[in-house]
């Protein structure tokens, strides 16, 4: 079995089930930089990972609901954020993002390299992340642009999806949002050997103007979900 055909509960318990880290336990620099400027509100992680982004939010006064697959690594978020002092800020949630997702709206939806080697419904995730955003709240998305460049001939085998592509399948056309940044931004980055390298980093920032969903979250006038 190829790890594309593989579950991916099981996959991303396995990858955060050993002992070793598995990310750097630091804020990702493009959330840090921007949600540095923002009033803390409610926000919202979308595969949260070990919970550094959760983490780092709800010290700089943010209420947070966080979410990833994998048990395993809500499991060391949660212990985490218990270490950093800062549980009561933050509720972990376990949702495969692919056919449930977390209920509410947020001033803040997030998601970090939300890339996946096994099956993600990832338009659709971020249809609804769109959907999330509270009116006037921020939709923040952070791609991989490129592979990192020590990572060698056969990552460039990989396509990754442009900011412009992004950006159209989130179905926001005619929708009230504003538009912050659609940019790149370079990023050094250490590979597993310790040799130093690049990459850059995709980013989409829009801001919610006014009450209009996406086709697959269209709201009837009550704010309820329509059927
Ligand atoms: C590349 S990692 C990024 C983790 C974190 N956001 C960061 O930047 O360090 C992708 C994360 O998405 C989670 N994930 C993958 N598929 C998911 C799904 N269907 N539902 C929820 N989370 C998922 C993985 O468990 C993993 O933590």
């Amino acid at each position: 079995m190829t790890d594309a055909e593989r579950d991916p509960r099981e996959f991303w318990d396995e990858f955060y089930g050993g002992d070793d880290s598995v990310w750097s336990g630091r804020v990702n620099v493009r959330l840090a930089e921007i949600a540095a400027g923002l009033a803390p509100g409610r926000a919202l992680d979308l595969g949260c990972g070990d919970g550094a982004d959760a983490i780092w939010l709800a010290e700089a006064g943010w209420q947070v609901v966080a979410v990833d697959i994998s048990e395993q690594a809500l499991v060391r978020a949660r212990a985490a954020a218990r270490r950093r002092d800062v549980a009561a800020r933050v509720r972990f949630e376990r949702h495969d993002l692919s056919t449930s997702f977390p209920a509410g709206r947020f001033d803040l939806v997030s998601a970090q390299f939300l890339h996946s080697p096994v099956a993600l419904e990832r338009e659709s995730v971020l249809r609804r992340a769109a959907d999330a955003v509270a009116v006037g709240g921020r939709l923040l998305i952070v791609d991989h642009g490129t592979a990192p460049s020590w990572a060698g001939a056969h990552a460039h085998e990989h396509r990754f999806a442009g900011i412009e592509e992004v950006l159209a399948s989130l179905g926001i056309d005619d929708g009230p949002w504003q538009r912050l940044r659609l940019d790149t931004a370079d990023r050094d980055v250490t590979g597993p050997d310790g040799q130093a390298g690049v990459t850059t980093d995709n980013i989409i920032l829009l801001r919610r103007t006014g009450e209009g969903r996406t086709e697959e979250g269209r709201t009837g006038e009550d704010g309820q979900e329509a059927s």
